[in-house]
């Protein structure tokens, strides 16, 4: 059996030509849906990352603002540059570019973001609210995933998932979505002792480690649904995931592909958070 290939790109056009008639129809009563986001230093891969941010919310209809602080920047010039933008209306949503440089306490900065303009849905409320199973902003790229699944009809309910990778962004928030929608999730990380006979049982698996070709074929059950959200790059340069696609591709029932898979769904989220908070008011100063 080869696997149905879920593609991340094509769901992230429909899912943004929603939004852009959303964004349309909030322009016509007075609000256009803006993003702020904050780079600190020059790190490269960052810049990348934020270009894309800004060009995505361009291409539908959003306002995008990206604020460069020099690498030398405060942790207090950073905190007030945030406190600005929380009192900004034209601002409904914020993103603070990590890694921050090691002089600045990040777990700070993401706590003075108002969470109802913390899109990347980093702050400890927004993450206490995913946790208890209240509506919430939610962190991204999970919540792409999710989006991945409910668009090909996957159903969760009752299946085995297990989510390699502990990871704040990712393992903690996808394993606490997968739950909510009825899954019995099992979480492994780099102290697991035999990883594969978890996976081997898994009918979801999502690998988040970042670590070329981790997953095996043999770790993977006939017919499990394989989703990669590894980004690492082959010694020949190429962008590939955890999961050793070739022949994962060859066991699996669906798997996602890198690049083109759960890659595009991230930044189609921070779009879809965006829009969100634009929505619920997140722009109002009260
Ligand atoms: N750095 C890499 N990915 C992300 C992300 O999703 N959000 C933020 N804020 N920083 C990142």
């Amino acid at each position: 059996m080869t696997a149905q290939i879920i593609d991340g790109v094509e769901i992230s056009k429909k899912l943004r030509a929603d939004y852009s008639n959303r964004v349309t129809q909030l322009k016509a009563k007075g609000i256009t849906p803006g993003l702020a986001v904050v780079i600190v230093g020059k790190n490269s891969a960052s810049q990348v990352y934020v270009r894309n941010k800004h060009k995505a919310c361009q291409d539908i209809g959003m306002h995008s603002e990206v604020h460069e602080l020099n690498e030398h920047a405060t942790e207090a010039m950073l905190l007030q540059f945030v406190e600005g933008l929380n009192n900004n209306s034209a601002i409904h949503g914020i993103l603070v570019q990590l890694p921050l440089p090691s002089h600045i306490d990040e777990e700070k900065v993401i706590e003075l973001i108002k969470p109802e303009k913390d899109v990347d849905g980093f702050h400890p409320y927004n993450v206490g609210r995913l946790m208890i199973g209240e509506p919430t902003m939610r962190s991204c790229t999970p919540y792409g995933v999710m989006k991945m699944f409910e668009h090909e009809n996957i159903k969760l309910e009752g299946k085995e998932a297990v989510v390699i990778g502990r990871s704040n962004i990712v393992g903690k928030p996808m394993a606490l979505m997968l739950m909510a929608e009825g899954a019995t999730v099992t979480i492994c990380h780099s102290k697991t002792r035999d990883l594969a006979a978890h996976t081997k049982r898994a009918d979801i698996i999502v690998a988040a480690v970042g670590k070329l070709n981790m997953l095996k074929a043999d770790m993977v059950k006939p017919g499990a649904v394989v989703i990669d959200v590894g980004m690492n790059r082959t010694p020949e340069g190429k962008l590939a995931g955890d999961v050793d696609y070739a022949n994962v591709k060859e066991i699996a029932s669906h798997i996602t592909p890198v690049p083109g898979g759960v890659g595009p769904m991230t930044i189609t989220m921070l779009l879809g958070n965006t829009l969100a908070a634009a929505e619920l008011g997140s722009g109002r100063n009260n």
